[in-house]
């Protein structure tokens, strides 16, 4: 089988867990690692046998690389995808993409004007209980959903300092209620604020409101002293519960309870063989660059409403 050449931009913490992962696939053959410390290139180079670089120049000129994983700094990312795409290169972009709407915006248009695969690393929905609900939600089983709650909160992860708690964290839970409720938000609403980081918000509390008074509820934070990472979504039939770390879901209805059980998957794999399926074999993405954009745009209006103290409505 023949397998699609890769490359990590960005080796700290999540890039090295790309590498990994692209290393254990049998859809991947990783080529090369790029970090602009140099040390750290080196070291996850020599761990998988592969090429370091410090910059991606020659990386990006190497036609047996046909797709990278960009994971540098949130406010890197999308200089990186950029290049990446006009060097002809199919991206997956971690989140939160790009540090605003209008960086994000130019990797769609560059990414369909060079029909390169973009996609960004939401994660949590390749995770079988999110999926079991999502599916829940569809065929209606859980009756018509009502609203979602989620919370994911945990100590600042000291090493990020260019973005808030609202474009690091809590965009996976917009991604996922947009995912959840297929639709979009039609306002928002937040506080958010900060106790221990200096420069951005450590914490927000997030409402979304869709059509039909449906809404969802986010809860993120970088000041709980253990780690929560949780989904409860109420349908008018059924309750399900998700924890995202063990991947237990439970399904309360008025007769019982019942835990589905999935064998536990490591999400990341299940996103980079994604990943790999959608370039080599056309496999329709789960996430595009446009669930990017618009959870951004969410992000963005979420900091908005807090800053102003009022709702901002979603076009
Ligand atoms: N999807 C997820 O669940 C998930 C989880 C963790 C992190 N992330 C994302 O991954 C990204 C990296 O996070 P992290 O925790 O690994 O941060 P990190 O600080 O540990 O690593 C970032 C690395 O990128 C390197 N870097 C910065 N700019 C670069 C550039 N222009 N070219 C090459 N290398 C560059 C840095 O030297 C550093 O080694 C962030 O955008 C973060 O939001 C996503």
């Amino acid at each position: 089988m023949k397998k699609l050449g890769v490359a990590v931009i960005g080796t700290g913490f999540w890039g090295r867990n790309h590498a990994r992962v692209f290393k254990e696939l049998e859809e991947t053959e990783l080529l090369a690692v790029c970090d602009i410390d140099a040390e750290r290139a080196k070291s996850v180079a020599k761990q998988f046998g592969v090429k370091p670089y410090t910059n991606t120049g020659k990386l990006l000129k190497r036609e047996d690389i046909e797709a990278v994983s960009v994971c540098t700094w949130s406010t890197s990312l999308a200089r990186e995808a950029l290049k990446a795409l006009e060097a002809g290169k199919h991206v997956l972009v971690e989140k939160p993409m790009a540090a605003n709407v209008k960086q994000a915006e130019k990797l769609l248009k560059t990414a369909k004007r060079e029909r390169l695969h973009l996609t960004v690393g939401f994660l949590m929905r390749f995770i079988p209980g999110l999926q079991h609900i999502r599916k829940a939600v569809e065929n209606k089983t859980i009756g018509e959903i009502v609203c979602a709650t989620s919370k994911r909160v945990s100590q600042w992860p000291e090493r990020i300092g260019d973005v808030g708690v609202v474009k690091d964290t809590a965009i996976h839970d917009i991604d996922i209620m947009r995912y959840l409720f297929n639709e979009e938000p039609v306002a928002v609403y937040a506080k958010t604020g900060n106790m221990r980081h200096k420069k951005f918000e450590d914490y927000a509390q997030i409402m979304l409101t869709f059509e039909s008074e449906k809404s969802a509820f986010i809860e993120s934070n970088w000041l709980t002293p253990y780690k929560t990472r949780i989904l409860i979504v109420t349908g008018s039939a059924a309750i399900m519960k998700l924890d995202y770390i063990t991947q237990e879901l439970t399904v309360e209805d008025a007769k019982e309870t019942v835990q589905p059980r999935y064998p536990w998957q490591e999400p990341l794999k299940l996103e980079l063989k994604h990943f790999a399926n959608c370039v080599m074999k056309k496999e329709k993405p789960l996430i595009t660059g446009m669930d990017g954009l618009k959870a951004l745009q969410i992000a963005e209006a979420a900091l908005k409403s807090s800053a102003t103290g009022k709702v901002v409505k979603l076009k």
